[in-house]
């Protein structure tokens, strides 16, 4: 069964916190430490430090910002879960990780480039945000330090379905939604709390049409394949199947145009099992789903599609996104 509710408005994705943990922090810049030295914060593996200038400006910040996270879902001490996000630098990605900021949640990213962190986030206390360089396509680059304290992980990696420039280097939706997924599975502790992993309605029916045109160079084909290795891994896991993307991908711009990604219209969310759900999904809600997933026990493996329309939405409230998850369930 899908269930939607309309409820205030989307209140999740404004992360003004993040200013004060810049400010509180101003002379904390992301210094690359040299080799060999791997398992300290800032992990770029470049052979000599290397300062990365900040390119936030958190008075264009304040004015986007249009209301503030100081909900109940935003602790004022630092939370005791640390969070791994694969795929940071992604659409749905920037704004998890914006997110959980703002939620002083404890935070590691993996990323084939560690300086969009800094250009994307700005600078961060090391305690709150550890950025490691790697690529999952590579087992090697997925060192068990990475994962050394790391209770959730969301993995919001992704490609294009047909060929283009993000294919470069073979990044192709083999590599990537089924090699990648793959090995990050195999990497990560027995002890995790949670997986959550982003994956696409239509996985299950990528040889009917019109999913087989979508899936003409295997994309869907290669999440399903992803999403099965996670579900027979044994880790506690929480799939969700996000619609076609609407706002953004916010790709390549910085902190202010995540902040601006709040006017997102589509805010009420339709949540659905068995792969039946066909629509548009804003990447907004996305991230909050992923998040919220993180907490509610009864989505613990289970498989969620995500839709979202125009209207207001569950915002960042953990009780109505609870209640959105167990009334999607199929009984
Ligand atoms: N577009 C849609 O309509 C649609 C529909 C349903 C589901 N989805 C899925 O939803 C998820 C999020 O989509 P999105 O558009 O927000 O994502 P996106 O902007 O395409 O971002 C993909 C992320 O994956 C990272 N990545 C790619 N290859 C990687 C690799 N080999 N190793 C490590 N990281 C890698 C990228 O890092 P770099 O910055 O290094 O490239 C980027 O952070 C994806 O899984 C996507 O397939 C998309």
């Amino acid at each position: 069964m899908a269930s939607k509710l309309q409820i205030p408005p989307f209140l999740g994705l404004l992360p003004p916190s993040i200013q004060r943990i810049h400010k509180t922090c101003p002379s904390i810049s992301l210094v690359a430490p040299s080799r060999p030295n791997q398992s300290c914060c800032y992990c770029y593996y470049y052979s000599k430090p290397v300062v990365i200038k900040s390119r936030l400006d958190v008075h264009a910040v304040q004015e986007t910002v249009q209301s503030p996270i100081e909900d109940s879902n935003s602790p004022s001490a630092l939370s005791s879960k640390s969070v791994l996000v694969i795929g940071g630098s992604g659409g749905v990605g920037q704004l998890i990780v914006a997110s959980l900021l703002s939620r002083k949640m404890k935070l590691r990213l993996l990323l084939r480039d560690p300086e969009k962190a800094n250009t994307l986030f700005g600078e961060q206390d090391q305690e709150i945000l550890q950025v490691w360089k790697g690529d999952t396509r590579n087992p090697e680059d997925l060192d068990p330090s990475m994962f050394e304290g790391v209770t959730h992980v969301i993995c919001c990696t992704g490609t294009t379905a047909f060929p283009s420039r993000r294919w470069d280097g073979d990044n192709t939706p083999e590599r990537v939604d089924w090699e990648g997924v793959r090995n990050l599975v195999n990497a990560l502790p027995r002890t995790l709390k949670r997986l959550v992993l982003v994956s696409s309605i239509g996985v299950t029916k990528f040889n009917e049409l019109p999913w087989s045109i979508m899936n003409l160079f295997g994309v869907l084909k290669y999440k399903k394949m992803g999403e099965d290795f996670v579900r027979e891994s044994g880790l506690p896991f929480t799939i969700i199947r996000a619609g076609r993307l609407t706002d953004g991908p916010y790709t390549s711009y910085d902190l202010n145009t995540l902040l601006r990604a709040t006017a997102g219209k589509r805010q009420a969310v339709i949540i659905g099992q068995g792969d039946k759900l066909v629509g548009e999904v804003s990447r907004l809600v996305v991230a909050e789903a992923c998040i919220q997933a993180l907490d509610v026990e009864s989505t613990e493996g289970e498989i969620f599609e995500i839709n979202s329309v125009e209207g207001d939405g569950p915002g960042s409230d953990p009780q109505i996104w609870q209640e959105l998850f167990n009334a999607a369930r199929i009984k």
